[in-house]
């Protein structure tokens, strides 16, 4: 990694920061002793303009709608591999060979089952518990249920943690929505491949059998591929704070679904379908447009816009494509909601409020008609992109464990409270 140096003055005091290049995209200036030089902080609320760390995992270009996964584009990775080869590649670095990715699958739907106390842990919850409380609760009890990989100093205990993870994701978001309706847990099936398994353990019962459509467990694993890690997210950055105070890797990656739930984060898919339900016919759009746009108006057109993404997101793209895929499979011509979505894309991408502003459809924006089309309430939307993020979330704090440099994450801030002032007696309160 090359290094220039940049020229800064605070008050009277002149210092030289260092500038570090990357592989590719936007340079650093090392601001990481410029308190000890000048006594002064910098200043950037909601990190627009701040790199958190180093990292090799994912790229993205928000200008280009590039999005890299260890170098690879998101759209070849969508084409040709699938989830869990996406994983091997977002924990290891490289691509499997055959030999690898046989054995890594295997490790996988070995670690499928929970504890089978875990089942007593869900008769806690209420039956119209939504889904994502009962994931942040029980991937946080996970650490209760299996202290033998909290170790975290521990490499092969991070090991052993991190597929538990992987693994059980779905079965836990699979028992989340059958305790929401009120259907018995199905149990993993080894003979089946990760996402069929999941949509068995989600829509098998125990009457008769089930039998995975092959056209929409690929689609929905290549939604888990769009999902699976995105540089330095809000629940990125949560998971790898959490990390770096050396707490358990389950109760780390139970903070980054807590974040994830957020309507502006990962809940924005759920917020997104409501969105278009509300609106309900193309002839509303310009009412909600005229919303969206009106600074008085809280309401946001849910699924556009993005922090990094000035261009269109690589993954709505494909998420699109995958939408029609999966509503041609099972038949829907007309899907009400699709209409909206289309021409509610066609309207804001012309307007100059959106132009302007660079708002363009997120990956949030198409994923919820076809997660509904699969037969998933809206409520559950936001556990699929957990279950899909939680590979990425794996991958981003192994790398700040595996950091020599890694130190506990401390901001500081600007206080524009009270100067110091003394005790006041309540009788002397007026
Ligand atoms: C995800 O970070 C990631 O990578 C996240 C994610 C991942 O994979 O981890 O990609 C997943 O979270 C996708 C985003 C899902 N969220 C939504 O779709 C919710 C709707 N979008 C917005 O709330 C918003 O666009 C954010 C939160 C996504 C981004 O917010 P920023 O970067 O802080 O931008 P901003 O709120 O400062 O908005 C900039 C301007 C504002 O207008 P001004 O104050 O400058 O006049 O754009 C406006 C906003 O009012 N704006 C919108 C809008 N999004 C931004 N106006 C209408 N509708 C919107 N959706």
């Amino acid at each position: 990694m090359s290094a220039d140096i940049a020229k800064l003055t605070v008050d009277d005091k002149a210092v030289d920061l260092t500038v570090k290049h990357g592989t590719i995209g936007p340079s650093v200036v090392d601001i990481s002793k410029l308190y000890a030089q000048t006594g002064a902080f910098t200043y950037d609320p909601g990190f627009t303009s701040t790199a958190s760390c180093e990292s090799k995992i994912t790229y993205i270009d928000g200008d280009q709608g590039i999005l890299l996964y260890r170098g690879y584009p998101i759209e070849q990775l969508a084409e040709h591999g699938d989830f869990l080869e996406t994983c091997y590649l977002l924990l290891y670095g490289e691509l499997p060979t055959a030999a690898q990715k046989a054995d890594f699958d295997y490790r996988v739907t070995r670690h499928t089952m929970v504890h089978d106390q875990m089942n007593r842990f869900f008769q806690g919850f209420r039956r119209d518990a939504h889904p994502m409380a009962i994931m942040v609760a029980s991937v946080g009890a996970l650490s209760a249920f299996y202290h033998d990989s909290t170790d975290i100093s521990d490499p092969q205990q991070r090991m052993i943690a991190s597929m538990r993870m992987i693994a059980k994701m779905p079965t836990l978001a699979a028992m989340a929505y059958k305790y929401s309706v009120g259907q018995p847990f199905v149990y993993p099936q080894n003979d089946l491949d990760y996402t069929s398994n999941f949509l068995r353990m989600c829509f098998a019962v125990p009457c008769e059998d089930y039998k995975v459509n092959p056209v929409l467990s690929r689609a929905l694993d290549r939604i888990f591929i769009l999902h699976a890690d995105h540089e330095q997210n809000a629940s990125t950055s949560t998971v790898r704070l959490a990390g770096s105070s050396g707490a358990n890797p389950f109760a780390c990656i139970a903070a980054g679904i807590a974040c994830l739930w957020g309507p502006a984060h990962g809940g924005a898919n759920e917020a997104a379908l409501k969105m278009l339900e509300e609106i309900g016919t193309p002839d509303r759009i310009p009412h909600y447009i005229a919303r969206a746009k009106d600074k008085n108006d809280p309401f946001r057109l849910m699924g556009f816009g993005h922090r990094v993404y000035k261009n269109y997101d690589p993954r709505a793209r494909i998420m699109q494509k995958t939408t029609h895929e999966v509503l041609n499979e099972l038949g829907i011509k007309d899907d009400p909601l699709l209409d909206v979505a289309v021409e509610l894309e066609q309207i804001a991408l012309k307007d100059e409020y959106f132009l302007e502003k660079k708002l363009y459809p997120n990956i949030d924006f198409y994923s919820g008609i076809t997660l509904k089309a699969m037969g998933f309430p809206t409520s559950m939307f936001t556990v699929l992109f957990a279950l899909a993020r939680t590979v990425g979330w794996i991958a981003q704090w192994s790398e700040m464990i595996e950091d020599p440099s890694q130190r506990i994450g401390r901001p500081r801030q600007l206080y524009v409270g009270a100067p110091q002032r003394d005790y006041a007696t309540v009788a002397s309160r007026g």
